[in-house]
């Protein structure tokens, strides 16, 4: 059910003036979502697909933020992929974020230091694209530019989102879970001297509740996603909107394309 139009507001930890403290606390209780919902897995399968299909085993995540839930998801597609590659990339590098992962990657996990815009991403990045909980921030035109950067370059892309544009539906278990992520994140998210102020004062939390509304006021339907899909078709390149569910933990949609002779675009029930 959706009852109103997409609204492009703003989000605080898109803005270049947002201090990057402020940035980082919200990117950390996405990435913390993720993890305590358990929504991360299901995002496993559709991976293991992309990947088994791939020139070669090496996700590029755009959007990157704190990680999200590449860092849980490693095990089970390194145990698939055991020479599976990682680089994190975002517009604003947060390298610090994925540190031990990196440390422990044996050169395998990466986060590129320089900005990597998901608009252009460097013909030198290939592998399968991911994006995860970021799609939202692109308005229609960037984000078909964004779609097309991965079908013209015959990249496979996945992108997933947790929300819906719809406050009933993400006030349901596990998704309505999400709003308590600044306070999980007092235990989960690495160790950081501003985090229980700016959390008991509390900033984080003002921020997180205004972002998680205008993250769910911009949400793309699963409609609207085969739409800007069809905006960005190239022959020979496959479009697919799924309801990605795994261990029965809810539902995430997710959008993948992928270089495909059949091409076309689907709304698929997964
Ligand atoms: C909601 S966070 C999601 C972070 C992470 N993917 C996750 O799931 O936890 C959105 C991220 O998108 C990044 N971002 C926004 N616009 C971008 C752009 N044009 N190119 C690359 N990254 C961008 C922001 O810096 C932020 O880190």
């Amino acid at each position: 059910m959706v009852l109103w139009p997409r609204m492009n507001l703003f989000e605080f930890h898109d803005q270049s003036w947002c201090p990057a403290v402020l940035r980082q606390a919200i990117t950390d209780c996405v990435t913390t979502a993720w993890s305590f919902t358990g929504l991360w897995r299901n995002t496993v399968p559709h991976l293991i697909e992309l990947l088994a299909a791939a020139e070669a085993p090496h996700i590029v995540d755009l959007c990157s933020g704190s990680g999200g839930p590449l860092p849980l998801a490693l095990a089970p597609l390194q145990a698939r992929f055991p020479g599976l590659r990682v680089t994190f990339t975002d517009l604003y590098p947060k390298p610090e974020a994925v540190r031990a992962l990196v440390d422990a990657g044996a050169g395998r996990i990466r986060y590129h230091a320089a900005p990597v815009d998901a608009m252009a991403v460097p013909a030198e990045l290939r592998g399968v694209r991911t994006i995860f909980g970021a799609f939202h921030h692109f308005p229609p035109e960037a984000a078909i530019r964004l779609l097309r950067g991965a079908s013209a370059a015959g990249q496979p892309i996945a992108v997933f989102e947790f929300q819906r544009r719809d406050f009933l539906r993400n006030m349901v278990w596990p998704t309505g879970l999400v709003g308590l992520s600044p306070v999980v994140a007092l235990v989960q998210a690495p160790r950081r001297w501003w985090r229980a102020p700016l959390t008991l004062v509390p900033v984080i939390p003002a921020l997180w509740a205004w972002d998680s509304v205008v993250t769910i006021l911009r949400t793309y339907t699963p409609q609207e996603l085969a739409e800007m899909a069809a905006a960005a078709a190239v022959p020979g390149y496959r479009w697919e909107v799924r309801d990605a569910e795994a261990s029965g933990r809810g539902r995430i949609t997710c959008l993948l394309g992928f270089p495909d002779p059949r091409g076309g675009v689907e709304v698929v029930r997964y």
